[in-house]
């Protein structure tokens, strides 16, 4: 049964209708999206109404005062404050975005990537001394999926808090600030509880910063606290707390998932594993990078990104599918579904590693088009590198071989082996003055 028939087919009971949703989006939302897109781009559901068109997608995008996303103030304002992606054109989005972006230096951009190589070539020196008689054996999520956004916080960010706190708060602060959903007041409470804790720990620590500010600013919490002393920067304590929980926020998990759907897709995928390879080998990094997104593109880390209605409108206006929308109303805006869209990636089932950049949405799109976003765009690949490095990397024995999400919102495990020792990049120390790409 196709997913249009299933949804109608419950018709009359809209919580049924929600759940074929659900069930499609878990388990073949490539199907459903493909459907929609050709014969119901627009459809309302009794918990939110999905927008599945590239250039209606787009469209919702770019208005961030119709379509806001004031859905993320309960969770986010008793976590973090007042922060950027609770708010819709206000100074937050337009002052604080503008200042994190120029903290967030794109010369630091060979640092993240040289640990990012570091961390990654680390652990997996680590699996092959401790290989027995079957070889080398890792679980990615730990050993490198999460511990290199970890790295970046702790020493490119300067969030060094320890880091079993920084993993227990990025976890609890992403699960319930964007994937709480069916809705559960527990989540809540613990992303409200970790908000509160990371608050606790950073106070004392700024605080100590500023005592013996200026620092020469080597990490961007550095510069914050050294730009925050200029009258003219006018951003006060409270602000700058904000805006480093946002930095941990925003890199854990969102990294992770990547790293570990990537190196999925490409377990899956032989050939095009081979190509990035060869790509790698020819010394084309960019081109490698190219791969690893449009890997991203078959499984992103999420297909959505949900937005609120603040007036009355009609979404779709002047086709065939316009449909009104009430004010409160809750958008399911599918970026995933966009990025399959003829109308932004022509012969979209392809898998085709020359697209422009700018076409994917991995990132978001807009006003809240992610701050991490040229991080994450050396980071992901570089940890992705190291490991398809290694001969005849493979899954795991069943099930330890498939990504493993230990029924929660990210994933949790993926073991895979290979034959030899590490082909792992050399990689140096990283330094302050590290500008090369040390990780090549
Ligand atoms: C590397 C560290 C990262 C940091 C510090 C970070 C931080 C942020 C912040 C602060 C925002 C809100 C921007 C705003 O409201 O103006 C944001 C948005 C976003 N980020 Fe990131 N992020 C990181 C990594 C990632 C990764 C790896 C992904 C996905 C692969 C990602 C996907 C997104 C998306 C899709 C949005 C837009 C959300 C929306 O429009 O509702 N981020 N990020």
């Amino acid at each position: 049964m196709t997913f249009l028939a299933e949804f109608d087919a419950a018709a009359g009971n809209p919580p049924a209708q929600v759940g074929v949703v659900i069930k499609w989006l878990r388990s073949n939302w490539p199907a459903m999206y493909a459907e929609l897109r050709a014969d119901r781009p627009i459809l309302p559901t009794a918990a939110f109404t999905m927008v599945t068109r590239a250039t209606d997608v787009l469209a919702v995008l770019a208005q961030p005062s119709l379509y806001s996303v004031r859905g993320n103030q309960r969770a986010m304002d008793p976590a973090v404050g007042p922060f950027m992606l609770a708010r819709d054109e206000t100074e937050i989005n337009w002052e604080e975005k503008g200042l994190m972006r120029a903290l967030l230096r794109w010369d630091d951009l060979p640092r993240v990537r040289a640990l990012a190589g570091h961390v990654s070539a680390a652990a997996i020196a680590n699996a092959v001394g401790k290989a027995g008689a079957t070889g080398p054996r890792l679980d990615v999520v730990p050993t490198i999926a999460r511990a290199v956004p970890l790295a970046i916080v702790q020493h490119i960010f300067g969030f060094a808090a320890p880091s079993d706190d920084l993993l227990r708060w990025s976890f609890a602060t992403q699960h319930g600030m964007f994937r709480n959903s069916p809705f559960s007041a527990d989540v809540l409470a613990s992303c409200h509880k970790a908000g509160e804790e990371m608050r606790a720990w950073l106070k004392p620590f700024l605080a100590a910063k500023r005592a013996y500010a200026p620092s020469g600013g080597m990490d961007a919490v550095s510069r914050l606290i050294d730009i925050s002393q200029a009258p003219a920067a006018g951003i006060s304590p409270e602000r700058v707390l904000s805006n480093v929980c946002g930095l941990l926020v925003g890199a854990i998990e969102t990294s992770s998932q990547a790293i570990v759907q990537i190196i999925d897709q490409f377990l899956e995928h032989a050939d095009w594993r081979e190509a990035a390879l060869a790509a790698d080998a020819a010394g084309n990094i960019a081109a490698f990078d190219a791969y690893v997104f449009e890997a991203l593109r078959f499984n992103p880390i999420t297909t959505i990104q949900f937005r609120f209605v603040e007036q009355d409108r009609v979404l779709g206006e002047g086709t065939t599918y316009a449909t009104p929308v009430k004010a409160g109303t809750v958008l399911a805006v599918c970026t995933g579904s966009a990025m399959f869209d003829a109308a932004l990636m022509p012969d979209p089932d392809r898998f085709d590693a020359t697209r422009p950049a700018n076409a994917y949405l991995h990132f978001g799109v807009g006003h809240h088009e992610c701050l991490g976003r040229y991080v994450g765009q050396v980071s992901i690949p570089e940890a992705v590198r190291q490991l398809l490095r290694q001969p005849g990397l493979a899954r795991a024995a069943h099930p330890a071989g498939a990504i493993d999400f230990a029924g929660g919102p990210f994933p949790e495990h993926l073991v895979v082996t290979w034959s030899g020792g590490a082909t792992a990049a050399k990689h140096c120390m990283v330094t302050r003055t590290d500008t090369t790409e040390s990780a090549a």
